[in-house]
């Protein structure tokens, strides 16, 4: 170990020989964190080939189980995001090309911190079932194209134990250890192709587009060296997307979205994300022509009822999806109210996910509970004018003390005099 320590302090590459022993050592707890914390500094530092970036995240494919999807007929597409807050995606994005006959196999995860992770908000549903049998799981995507269960322990867990070691270490922000940590998820996951969706900007992951291009150039380029159509969009998390961040108040959002009424800027995406799903799988040309397939099937409501079939092969209560009033909902609203006037120039999206965990509509640790009626819908969004005293959101309570996250939420608004021009919300694709 301390030879290879010393091979990458000096920047040389590494064999597909000496990383495999790496891993399969530390997953086997046989290499000491203290000398795997050096070894990490030092790739933090020096950076890895193309090469090594391979090797890496196939190691770590190794080190657990993959999804065997090959039972399900037709090419797998999935999907990953980076993270940002509002992020519903795959609640629509599931039944939208499911309906467009592409099978939609899906392994999601819980959030930690901010809001809740897709299996969350499924949960909010009364009913649902997320832990489902392989083959049950694999029957139901041939059945209706669409199945999201929780990701097995075991994808990848020589991942789980690094990014344990490098959350403690500084040694997280590695785009090369960021981006094998993320491609050995969805490899091990099973999908034929994958179109990922790497946000920038207050609420990300990556603060800046450069960091972001990067970290998208360099997974495009795993997902393809391992065989994988891979392509990501380079896409913007300077406010959080959509209007409702929180659990039910997000599935609320969903639906209306599939019914064709969501907000623009979430429903832009998806068809844009979607698009790229049908290409990768061959039943589009081109990401126009799969755009235009797209906007079809949500006017048609075909996406709708996939979603609908989808919750009620898994066990949730359909009545709530066709009145989703019957969803959680909060006792009481809070306006968050502007003391300014002008124009709404960005909102801290990283500060409303923390103001609406604050009342519980996420976790701060594993073990906490999430109220999954509560959290906070936007009524302004960048670009739009502001008067003194105007609602700029509404916070969803039950009964918590919430003057932190009015706080939070308030000063998350940036308000100037000078009119802003509606943001960008995608910035580049890398195919
Ligand atoms: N998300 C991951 O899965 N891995 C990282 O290293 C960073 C974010």
């Amino acid at each position: 170990m301390v030879d290879l320590i010393q091979k990458k302090k000096q920047k040389q590459e590494l064999s597909q020989e000496e990383i495999d022993w790496l891993i399969r050592g530390y997953a086997r707890q046989e290499i000491p964190e203290y000398q795997m914390s050096a070894f990490l500094m030092a790739v933090c530092f020096t950076g890895m080939t193309a090469q090594e970036r391979l090797f890496l995240t196939q190691a770590m494919v190794r080190s657990g189980e993959t999804i065997d999807l090959s039972q399900i007929e037709g090419i797998k597409v999935d999907k990953h995001s980076t993270g940002g807050v509002g992020d519903k995606t795959s609640l629509i994005l599931g039944p939208l090309v499911a309906a467009a006959g592409v099978p939609v196999a899906k392994m999601s995860g819980r959030g930690l911190g901010f809001t809740g992770g897709t299996l969350d908000k499924l949960e909010a549903i009364d009913g649902m079932k997320v832990e489902i049998a392989m083959k049950d799981f694999i029957q139901q995507v041939n059945d209706i194209k669409l199945s999201i269960i929780g990701q097995s322990q075991d994808l990848a867990p020589a991942d789980k134990y690094l990014y344990a070691l490098r959350d403690v270490t500084a040694t997280v922000e590695s785009i090369p250890l960021i981006a094998s940590s993320i491609m050995s998820k969805k490899l091990a996951a099973g999908a034929d192709a994958i179109v990922l969706d790497v946000k920038f900007g207050n609420g990300a992951f990556m603060k800046t587009l450069d960091d972001a291009r990067e970290l998208a150039r360099t997974m495009v380029e795993i997902g393809k060296d391992a065989g994988k159509k891979t392509a990501a969009l380079l896409t913007d998390m300077n406010q959080p997307l959509g209007f409702a961040i929180g659990n039910a108040l997000e599935v609320k959002e969903a639906i209306e979205t599939l019914k064709g009424n969501g907000p623009k800027d979430l429903q832009e995406l998806v068809l844009r994300l979607g698009a790229w799903m049908l290409v990768l799988a061959g039943k589009s040309e081109t990401p126009e022509a799969a755009y235009d397939t797209l906007s079809g099937i949500l006017d048609s409501g075909a996406a709708l009822s996939t979603f609908k079939e989808f919750v009620k092969r898994q066990g949730g209560d359909v009545s709530q999806i066709d009145d989703p009033a019957k969803l959680p909902t909060a006792r009481q609203t809070v306006p968050v109210i502007s003391d300014q006037e002008g124009f709404v120039k960005s909102i801290g999206a990283q500060s409303i996910g923390v103001a609406a965990m604050t009342i519980g509509a996420g976790r701060a640790t594993k073990e906490d509970s999430i109220d999954m009626a509560v959290g906070i819908v936007l009524l302004k969004k960048v670009g739009d004018r502001i008067a003194k005293g105007d609602a700029l959101a509404l916070l969803h309570v039950n009964g918590q003390d919430c003057q932190e996250a009015l706080r939070m939420s308030r000063s998350a608004y940036c308000i100037q005099e000078a009119p802003v021009s509606a943001p960008t919300l995608i910035y580049d694709i890398i195919s």
